[in-house]
């Protein structure tokens, strides 16, 4: 199994963005019993995870009972090893419904959902229905989902998931408790990748596993497939990762500097150097990608980076955008490449001789 689903976090404990883990303990832990969830957020932050763990610490029949920090209060971790616990585990759970919305737009789901949401579950506690990416859904079944939401039968339980809250209808917001997941910061990728390095019994170094949190961009998903990546490649020093994520050849805030100079001879020369060594271009791509989406953002004062001054003066004004569009194109166009290095090479002269980049 991919690492990533095999250390899908199963317990409250094993969620590490902190604030939603401690938000939701303390939830669990109060007597006020939410009827709906919202649960917004990045992809690949635990939105899903965080979902079947509230649906099995409801439904747990042997649960653990744990005491919240500072507080005389307990909640319940799910045991995820009584019937209910296997049966959402594996996804098989009558009482335990999972709607993506993204993929029908969830007519016949809500459709559904209204006619049987009265019946009582088979044999958990409650009925949990976990809506993906709910935003998706149509007018129509907003409206059903609404009508359900204003008064759900006891047994009930709604947790709805979101890439984008702001498309959420105000009246569907205003029912639900929120937790707002975010990109997980350096040590929260760590503290993740450490679980899966105790498990598969590696030693990786600290070292390693901040650079590989450093390229994740907060996402625990994208984190695991690079340490799959490393450990499958048998490349486990620093070094090897390093060239693998196409440093040690050049950064990728050098790499864009040479680009702004159009230094064809120097880009290509790393281009093949990073080649000879092995790096995986698209991490390379990606993360060129992830710094001019910091320039972006820094040229429009949503977020300051710590951007070099001569990168910031390349990519003023139109550059950004145009860079942003050419290295996509090669990030599509590296799935496809019969060599690795072709994309971006023939990128990197067009930019140079300036062909416009469309
Ligand atoms: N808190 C976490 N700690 C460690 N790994 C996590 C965490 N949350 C998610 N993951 C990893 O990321 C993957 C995606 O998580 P998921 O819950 O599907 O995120 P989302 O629904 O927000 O896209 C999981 O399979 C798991 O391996
Ligand atoms: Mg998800
Ligand atoms: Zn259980």
């Amino acid at each position: 199994m991919v690492l990533y689903l095999k250390y899908r976090p199963q317990k409250l404990a094993e969620l590490d963005i902190t604030s939603v883990r401690d938000k939701l303990v303390g939830t669990l832990a109060s007597s006020y019993r939410p009827h709906a969830y919202l649960f917004s957020g990045p992809k690949g932050t635990g939105k899903t995870s965080a979902a079947r763990i509230i649906a099995k610490a409801l439904n747990c029949l042997n649960p653990k009972e744990q005491a919240l920090t500072g507080s005389t209060k307990k909640y319940n971790e799910p045991c995820n090893k009584c019937e209910n616990c296997r049966e959402i585990l594996s996804g098989r759970h009558m009482d335990i419904i999972e709607i993506d919305a993204a993929s029908n737009r969830g007519i016949d789901e809500i459709r559904d959902l209204k006619e049987k949401i009265r019946l009582a579950p088979v044999s958990a506690e409650f009925k949990v229905y976990i809506i993906d990416e709910v935003h998706m859904l149509t007018n129509e079944a907003f409206n059903a989902l609404l009508k359900t939401l204003e008064e759900p039968p006891a047994h009930a339980v709604f947790i709805l998931a979101t890439t984008e809250p702001d498309k959420l209808p105000e009246t569907i917001l205003s029912r639900c408790v929120v937790f707002r997941f975010h990109k997980a910061n350096i040590d929260e990728v760590i503290h993740s990748l450490k679980r899966v390095v105790g498990g598969e019994k590696l030693k990786i170094d600290d070292e390693i596993l901040s650079l590989i949190a450093r390229h994740a961009d907060g996402s625990f998903r994208d984190a695991t497939k690079i340490l799959e990546q490393v450990i499958g490649e048998n490349k486990i020093t620093l070094q090897d990762v390093s060239y693998l994520l196409g440093k040690g050849t050049i950064t990728p805030e050098n790499f864009l500097i040479l680009l702004g100079k159009k230094d064809i001879n120097q880009l290509l020369q790393s281009i093949s150097l990073m080649g000879e060594r092995g790096s995986d271009f698209r991490l390379f791509v990606t993360t060129i990608l992830n710094v001019l989406h910091e320039i972006l953002l820094d040229l429009h004062k949503v977020k300051q980076s710590d951007l070099s001054a001569d990168i910031r003066k390349i990519y003023a004004g139109n550059g950004v955008i145009q860079a942003i569009r050419m290295f996509s194109r090669v990030y599509t166009d590296l799935k496809f490449a019969s060599r690795p290095e072709l994309p971006l090479e023939t990128a990197v002269v067009e930019w140079c001789e300036g062909k416009d980049i469309k």
